[in-house]
């Protein structure tokens, strides 16, 4: 599609845990994104309880919207489309979102735009630097871990995949063994760098010829060692525990993501999803990049971006739109959509 106008999304987001709307002008210049997250009703379950979650987006989406609108100083008139996300989620919460989005735009008279969860992940990047193809993301969340090839924009090339758990669900199952409150990635990657690798856990898969992934066998030696010690009445330090099951996941990560951006010759390597916003696994990939493929430009999108976030759906969105690709007013929420 042809554009001589500025485009202005409505974006929503509510897959999982946050319910999220934000204004994107053209793609990649964020005019507002709210977060309402509702983390402190989850914690005490040591997860995100479903109907808990349907809940809480049914009663702070028209807050949300309202408060993106006004804070971005945008009417509704301006608006040239709403995009929503579609799956992969929990799917009453996903509903939300797709019928606030849809009745926005059936009552206001706009296109509405389906958008994959995990694309606005990877278009959180677009917010941050102009994507370049071709390129390599590593897309590492609470229920992901996957490496998307993508030659231009909205093409999908899934590479490899976790074969049991995802990076940060093994992260958030190990923190509860610690007794950390979930979701756990960031403290034990804050704690992780006051430690060191001293006990040596598997990096499964790192030598085999193919790009999946596995982090159950990983999980279960931690369980393992830890019950052992706390029978043997053992003290086991958390630092150094914290930092073994870091490293065992960022040299897996780091070592398969490396060798794939050298054999499909990418220009870029975009980092996204909750887990990117890990502090040890950005600075060991940049590190390794500079030292083995020093022309590929590694992309970090900030901490909000990389977390789950309307803008993000409102950047993908973008790119959809430029498609062609309008949902239907039929347009049904998708829990195990891929990309
Ligand atoms: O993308 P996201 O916000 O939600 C999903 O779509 O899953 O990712 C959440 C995941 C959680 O498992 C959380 O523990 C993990 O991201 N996470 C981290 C860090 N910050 C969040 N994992 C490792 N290091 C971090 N700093
Ligand atoms: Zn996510």
């Amino acid at each position: 599609m042809e554009v001589d106008k500025d485009i202005y999304i409505l974006a929503i987001e509510s897959s999982c845990d946050e319910t999220s709307v934000a204004v994107v002008k053209n793609g990649k210049e964020v005019l507002s994104n709210i977060v309402a997250s509702q983390i402190n009703s989850h914690k005490r379950f040591g997860g995100v309880v479903p109907e808990v979650a349907s809940r809480h987006h049914v009663e702070q989406i028209i807050d949300c919207m309202q408060l993106a609108l006004s804070e971005a100083d945008i009417s509704v008139e301006e608006l040239t489309a709403v995009a929503v996300t579609q799956g992969p989620g929990l799917v009453g919460s996903l509903l939300i979102g797709v019928s606030a989005a849809k009745t926005f735009a059936w009552a206001n008279h706009l296109p509405l735009i389906p958008v994959n969860h995990m694309a606005g992940h990877i278009y959180a990047a677009q917010i941050v630097s102009e994507m370049t193809f071709p390129l390599m993301a590593l897309l590492v969340s609470g229920g992901h871990t996957e490496l998307v090839y993508m030659k231009n924009h909205g093409e999908y090339e899934i590479i490899g995949e976790t074969r049991d758990d995802a990076a940060g669900e093994a992260y958030d199952k190990v923190g509860r063994v610690m007794g950390l409150t979930y979701p756990s990635g960031k403290e034990i990657d804050e704690l992780a760098h006051q430690g060191s690798d001293i006990y040596g856990f598997p990096r499964a898969m790192m030598k085999e010829d193919h790009y999946d992934f596995s982090f159950s066998g990983l999980k279960s030696s931690f369980i393992n060692l830890y019950h052992n010690a706390k029978q043997r009445e053992e003290e086991l330090s958390i630092v150094d525990l914290s930092a073994s099951f870091q490293q065992s996941v960022i040299d897996v990560l780091v070592s398969k993501t490396v060798k794939a951006c050298q054999e499909y010759q990418v220009k870029q390597l975009i980092l996204a999803g909750g887990v990117a916003a890990n502090k040890g696994l950005k600075k060991e990939m940049e590190d390794v990049l500079a030292k083995t493929l020093p022309s590929v430009e590694l992309i970090v999108p900030p901490l909000n971006l990389c977390g789950d976030n309307a803008a993000m759906i409102g950047a993908a969105g973008y790119t959809e739109y430029m498609k062609n690709n309008f949902g239907q007013w039929s347009l049904n929420a998708k829990p195990s959509m891929t990309l």
